[in-house]
This record gives structure tokens, sequence and C-alpha cells, in this order.
């Protein structure tokens, strides 16, 4: 397979038409995309182009049976203006692990970095500048036999969208443990990025949104009892001084951002624990006032702080974000590495390293 990626510059850029000072989050797209499509066996016809709509067949299978995954990843530029990616092998990986639970084609991690790193260089004006705002990063595979029969499709499209984003969650989270739908079973699907995993999340959310939350803090499927993962993130707790995150049960996401915090956390001097937590130990340590901080983590939210959890009949209010020490840490930690303010030691944030000549503005 050839990794010849063909550049078709966009004439017309919008990007002085985006206000970069109040960026919604996933609506504003830059100006080009890269494409590839699998056919006879292998991936072809790689290329950026302007950014524009696809069309697809009425039947095109991904539409039908959800045979579609994503990564969320981000760029940020460094204090002296360069562009820079987070941990994106990881990203490729995690979308190569998704691919095959999906029964879809590998994407040689070659040519997803090759095709990243020449879009984010072409479109590296769009970048926010400010720490904390980013270039949303969405590389996507989707099915696109035309056929209704359920079997693997033999065609598929990967393409990368970028979006510059301010924070996924502007305020702290307030969260309902979910005690009638759940998330993933084992076996399931929960630890790719499922299209269809979001999919079956919107009815629960939704109606936890019409309660007065943000998300749902999913419970494991079996007994309601284990403590998965939130909406959009991965869930820690500081219990007693002690940092404690649910272990990788097969059914949660292996979040880039919770890999990256448990490392950060631990090497700071936390006691950190991937432990199997239940919703009544969590009741518990708030009754007896040992729950010191709950936030999420993950790509789009970075670190979000969760002011609330209701389960059942009983609300447990958090102490406020002025005294999450661990919470702010970690958040404080990752937008520094991203922005340049803090030095990474750990080899994560690395340089767009495809000059391509960037679109005429
Ligand atoms: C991410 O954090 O990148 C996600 O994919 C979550 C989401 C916005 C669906």
């Amino acid at each position: 397979m050839s990794m010849d990626i063909t550049i078709t510059h966009t004439k017309n850029s919008k990007v002085h038409d985006v206000d970069f000072e109040n960026l919604p989050f996933g609506r504003i797209f830059s100006d080009h995309i890269f494409v590839a499509d699998y056919y006879d066996g292998e991936w072809q016809d790689a290329r950026i182009e302007p950014f524009h709509k696809f069309q697809l067949h009425p039947a095109t299978m991904a539409l039908h049976y959800g045979q579609a995954i994503f990564e969320g990843m981000k760029a940020s530029k460094s204090f002296d203006g360069k562009p820079m990616l987070f941990r994106p092998e990881d990203h490729a990986h995690r979308f190569n692990a998704s691919a095959a639970r999906l029964c879809m084609p590998d994407i040689p991690v070659k040519l997803f970095m090759t095709g990243l790193n020449k879009l984010v260089s072409l479109d590296q004006a769009w970048i926010p500048p400010q720490e904390g705002s980013a270039l949303y990063i969405r590389p996507t595979m989707i099915a696109t036999d035309e056929f209704i029969g359920v079997k693997p499709s033999q065609h598929y499209k990967f393409f990368i969208l970028t979006c510059p984003v301010g924070p996924y969650y502007p305020k702290p989270v307030k969260l309902v443990a979910e005690t009638k739908y759940v998330r993933a079973v084992l076996g399931g699907t929960g630890e790719a990025k499922a299209a269809g995993n979001y999919a079956g999340a919107m009815l629960p959310s939704k109606l936890a949104q019409d309660s007065g939350f943000d998300q749902v803090l999913w419970l494991d499927a079996k007994e309601f009892k284990y403590i998965q993962e939130c909406g959009t993130m991965n869930v820690f707790f500081v219990i007693n001084g002690k940092v404690i995150t649910p272990p990788l049960y097969g059914t949660i996401l292996n979040g880039v951002t919770r890999r990256s915090a448990l490392q950060i956390l631990s090497e700071a001097g936390y006691d950190v624990e991937e432990y199997p937590i239940t919703i009544d130990e969590l009741v518990a340590a708030y009754k007896n006032g040992t729950l010191q901080e709950a936030f999420g983590a993950g790509t789009a939210a970075v670190v979000s702080h969760i002011s609330d959890i209701a389960y059942k009949d009983v609300m447990m209010t958090l102490p406020p974000v002025s005294q999450r020490k661990v919470g702010s840490f970690i958040k404080s930690t990752i937008d520094g590495l991203r922005s340049g303010r803090i030095t990474d030691t750990y080899g994560w944030v690395v340089p767009v390293n495809e000059i391509v000549e960037a679109a005429v503005v």
C-alpha cells in the first residue's frame, strides 16, 4: 500500500471567521479533512482535501449496523507557537483495538500518524492559543459496503476531521448513578470506542439531564454495584487521601487521559489504586466524611470536577472546587504539559513532524 498522501488546499479558508475566545464544543470544523478508503483488501487513495460532506448510499452499512469507531485526541500549541500532539500513537493503537473488536481492518499506524501530522500541520492556524482550549481531532472509520445483509463490510472509509474547541464541561458536573440502564457488559463492546456505545447511552443521559443532572455514572451490568465510568470520561475519587479509579474490567474505556493521570499522580507521590469500588463504598465514604473529591478524565473533558453524585435517595454533594487538591493538580498538570508550561519528561507531547505548507489564509 502506498503511503503517498495527495493534498488539495482549500481556496477559501474560514479560520478568520472563528471567535477563538468563545468556542463551542464540536460545532466548528477546520479547513481540511484527511480521508482514505479501504477496498480490495487495502487502504488506498489517502488524501487531504478541503473539508466537505460525504455522499453516502442509503444502504451504507455503518448507517444500519453501527460498524463504526472513532477516537478523540487533541493538538495544542507550545509556548513558542509549534503544533503539538498529546500521545498520538496511543490513540492510533487504541483505534486499532476498537477496529479489531468491530471486525474492521487495521489502519497502519504509519498511515494514521502521517495523515494526522500532515493534517494538523496544514490546519495549525486552527489551534486555539489559550490553555484549556485545543484542536480536537476525531479519527473515524465507517463501514461503507452498500448492502443490507449483516456481515462485515468489505469497504471502509477512514477520515480525520478536526475542530477548535473550548472546555467540554465548562463547570463541575452533576452525576446520577444509573440503576436501570447499563452502558456495557463483559464480552460486549464497552472497551472499544464504538459509535453504538454512545447511541445506547443517549436515552439514560437524556433522562438524567431532564432530571437536572449533567451525566450518568455507570454501574456494572450484572449487579449494579461496581462503579464503571461516567458518560464521556473515566472516573476518579479521592477517599481519605487515596486516589481510586475503577480497574479496566473490559467494560470501560481504556482512557489515555486516565492512564496519564494515574502515572502523573503516582509519580507525584499520591497513593493511587485501581480498585473495583462499589457505589455502596462511595456512599459510606460520603457519609463518614472521607469522600474528598471526584473527577472525570477524558480527552474532550480533560479533567472535570464532579460537584454532586445522586444514588437512589442519597445526594452526595462534594466539597467546593477550591478544596480539590488532586483534581486541580492533575488538570493543571495535563493542561500545562500540553501548553509547554510544564516540561514534558514523559515524552507524551510530540511535535507535529510533517511540515506541510500551511493553507494560504
Ligand atoms: C473524548 O473524550 O474524546 C470522547 O470521545 C468523548 C466524547 C466527546 C464522545
